[in-house]
């Protein structure tokens, strides 16, 4: 099954920017990177501050908390290797930003739900 959720108007998402999105399953933060839009999960995986909120660098964001990366277009850290956050489609039709949000289960959806437990990810990363 696919959702689709308007985002905001093209217009409204400046490059350099971000819009956090409210979904039913959870936070998903919009960015415009030079023209082309990419969503990730807004809670960042290390203690779930918004990513949303973070400063934008070129593809990445900086999470406001404790300054982990993420690059919005794969969701991957440049940091720190295996650590990322779920990625969505989105579109743009008649001028407005679409996420879209297919299926259950296996596809990311789950990512959400089953987002790394910050206490592992300190453990697997500084011991
Ligand atoms: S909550 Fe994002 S780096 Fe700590």
């Amino acid at each position: 099954m696919e959702t689709r959720i308007a985002v905001c108007a093209v217009a409204d998402l400046l490059p350099g920017s971000a819009q956090v999105v409210h979904t039913d399953i959870g936070h998903v933060s919009v960015y415009n990177i030079d023209g082309r839009f990419h969503a990730i999960d807004d809670l960042c995986p290390h203690m779930r501050e918004s990513l949303g909120q973070g400063h934008i660098d070129g593809a990445c964001v900086t999470c406001p908390a404790h300054g982990w990366r993420f690059d919005v277009r794969s969701g991957k850290s440049p940091d720190f290797e295996g650590i990322e956050v779920a990625t969505y489609p989105v579109e743009v039709a008649d001028g407005t930003i679409w996420l879209i949000l297919t299926g259950t289960g296996d596809d990311g959806w789950m990512d959400w739900d089953g987002a790394t437990d910050p206490d592992d990810i300190e453990k697997e990363l500084f011991d």
